[in-house]
C-alpha cells in the first residue's frame, strides 16, 4: 500500500489510532454496478478526489465542448471513447494539486493499453495503485438497476428512485441542479455497454489480480453493506 508519502488530508481511522497516507485506488464493475455510488461515499468519507471519466464527458457534453460532441457520439452507441481522447484527459486531471495526496479512478482505466498508459505514468513517479476494487454484479441486475437511475450533470451525484431517492424529486441534494436519466441508460444501449464492457473491461481484473491489488466485493449487497466491505479492505 502507498504509505510511503506522508499527507495531511486523507485520515483513516485504526480503532483510536489515526493514520494518514496517499492513497491510489481504482474501482472496476459493469456498467452500473454501483462504481459511482461507492466512489462518492468513500471520497466523503475520506476526502480524496473522485475522479470519473464518465463524469468528466458529461460535464463536457453539457458544456457543449469539442472534447464533449466527439465522446458523445461514442458514448450514445454504449461504446468506449477511443483511448487517445481519454488517457490524456485522465492524466492531466490526476496531475492537479488536489490529487498528490490521493485519488479514487470511476471507470479509468476500461481496457488494457488505458491500464498501461496509467501504469507506466505512476512508474515514473516512483508509486503504484494501492487497490482495484471490484464491484461484482451479474448482469441480471444491472439492466433494472439503470432504468431506475436519475443522475445529475453538474455535480455527478447519482440517485436511484427506489433506493436513493433525492429529497426533493428531480432535483439534486448536493448541488440543487436538474436530475436526469442519463442518455445511455436506455435498455438497448445498457445492453451494448454491457457487451463492450465484457470484451474490453473485464480483462482489467486479472490484470490487477497480476499485481497483487484487486479486492472483490458483492455489488448485489444493499449500498451500506457494499461499502462497510470497502471500508473493511481499505482500513485492513
Ligand atoms: P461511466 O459514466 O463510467 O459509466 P459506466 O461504467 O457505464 O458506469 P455507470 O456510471 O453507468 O455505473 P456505476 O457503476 O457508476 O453505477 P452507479 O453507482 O451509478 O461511462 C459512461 C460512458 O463514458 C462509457 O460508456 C464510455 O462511452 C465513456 N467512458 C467513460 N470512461 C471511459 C474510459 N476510461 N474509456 C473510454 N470511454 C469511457 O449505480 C447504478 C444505479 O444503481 C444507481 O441508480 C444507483 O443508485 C443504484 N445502486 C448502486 N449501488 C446499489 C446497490 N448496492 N443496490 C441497489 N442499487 C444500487
Ligand atoms: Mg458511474
Amino acid at each position: 500500500m502507498g504509505t510511503r508519502f506522508a499527507c495531511v488530508h486523507l485520515s483513516l481511522h485504526f480503532g483510536a489510532e489515526r493514520k494518514d497516507f496517499v492513497m491510489k485506488i481504482i474501482m472496476l464493475g459493469a456498467p452500473g454496478a454501483g462504481k459511482g455510488t461507492q466512489a462518492q461515499m468513500i471520497a466523503d468519507q475520506y476526502h480524496i478526489p473522485h475522479v470519473s471519466t464518465g463524469d468528466i464527458f458529461r460535464a463536457n457534453i453539457k458544456n457543449g465542448t469539442e472534447l464533449g460532441m466527439e465522446a458523445k457520439k461514442y458514448m450514445d452507441q454504449g461504446l468506449l471513447v477511443p483511448d487517445e481522447l481519454t488517457v490524456k484527459i485522465l492524466l492531466d486531471r490526476v496531475a492537479e494539486e488536489d490529487c498528490k495526496e490521493g485519488y479514487l479512478l470511476d471507470g479509468f482505466p476500461r481496457t488494457i493499453p488505458q491500464a498501461e498508459v496509467l501504469d507506466k505514468a505512476l512508474t515514473e513517479l516512483g508509486d503504484e495503485i494501492d487497490y482495484a476494487i471490484n464491484v461484482d454484479v451479474p448482469d441480471e441486475n444491472i439492466v433494472k438497476r439503470m432504468s431506475g437511475r436519475r443522475a445529475c450533470l453538474s455535480c455527478g451525484s447519482t440517485y436511484h428512485m427506489e433506493h436513493i431517492p433525492p429529497q426533493k424529486e428531480g432535483v439534486c441534494d448536493k448541488c440543487g441542479n436538474e436530475l436526469v436519466l442519463r442518455d445511455d441508460d436506455k435498455p438497448e444501449t445498457v445492453l451494448n455497454r454491457l457487451e463492450v464492457y465484457h470484451k474490453q473491461t473485464q480483462p482489467l481484473i486479472q490484470f490487477y489480480e497480476e499485481k497483487g491489488v484487486l479486492r472483490t466485493v458483492d455489488g448485489t449487497k444493499p449500498m451500506k453493506e457494499v461499502f462497510d466491505s470497502i471500508v473493511e479492505i481499505l482500513e485492513k
